[in-house]
């Protein structure tokens, strides 16, 4: 199945959406981008999902990344499910999201970007299209790629932490750890020899003396 790998570039495809119809390049413009696929409107994992998502669009924002949804359905579908997951949030009965959703009727874009979950079928037998995160860059090249089965609800609090630590590591020469959350020391990257580490690290860095006497736990705090 075709599909993304890290570092490809966004096609820049066409489609119609909530917001009205879109060419993805001229979407992303100059921001990060963040495409979260869903099986179909009107589910329940997927309705939570995206009032989650709406909820954090401030946040999405904040860090310039522009959000959008695809799901299988129609504009109009899209539409009228959208008062559902405003309800949901306990918000007005409104058509809009905060970011449009993408109608994929005919999974062509599913099918491209590699989304289907062979799982889960719809009443005619057709492979529903799974949960997929993709986040682009500004240079519009895949910088993460999540994949779940249709069944399994995506956890929102985790992508905003992947952003986080997407977006410092792409400008700083530094790896988050594991569990890493904003504002926790980070690793030197391997490939960074020790005296340019020193000078591009003024805060410091702690080694930690390991059995092999190799050193290359090498910890910083955060740089701004
Ligand atoms: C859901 O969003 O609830 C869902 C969609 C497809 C398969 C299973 C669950």
């Amino acid at each position: 199945m075709p599909g993304l790998l890290l570092g490809d570039e966004a096609p820049n495809f066409e489609a119609d959406t909530t917001h009205g119809p879109i060419r993805f390049h001229d979407f992303l413009g100059d921001s990060w981008g963040i495409l979260f696929s869903h099986p179909r409107d009107f589910t329940p994992v997927c309705t939570t999902e995206l009032g989650r998502a709406a909820k954090l669009a401030p946040e999405f924002s904040k860090r310039n990344v522009k959000m959008i949804a695809l799901s299988i359905d129609s504009v109009q579908d899209h539409l009228s499910w959208c008062k559902d997951i405003n309800a949901y949030n306990g918000d007005q009965p409104a058509e809009k999201l905060p970011f449009p959703i993408i109608a994929d009727k005919n999974r062509e874009l599913a099918v491209k970007l590699g989304m289907l979950d062979p799982d889960e079928l719809d009443k005619d037998g057709m492979p529903l299209t799974a949960r997929v995160v993709f986040v682009f860059g500004p240079d519009k090249k895949l910088k993460l790629s999540i994949l779940y089965p249709a069944t399994t609800g995506r956890n929102f609090d985790e992508i905003l932490r992947v952003v986080d630590s997407l977006q410092l590591t792409a400008y700083k020469k530094v790896a988050t750890p594991v569990d890493w959350k904003p504002g926790d020391s980070v690793m030197v990257v391997p490939s960074l020899p020790e005296e340019e580490a020193k000078k591009l690290f003024p805060k410091g860095i702690f080694t930690k003396e390991l059995p092999s006497g190799k050193k290359y736990l090498r910890y910083t705090p955060q740089p701004e």
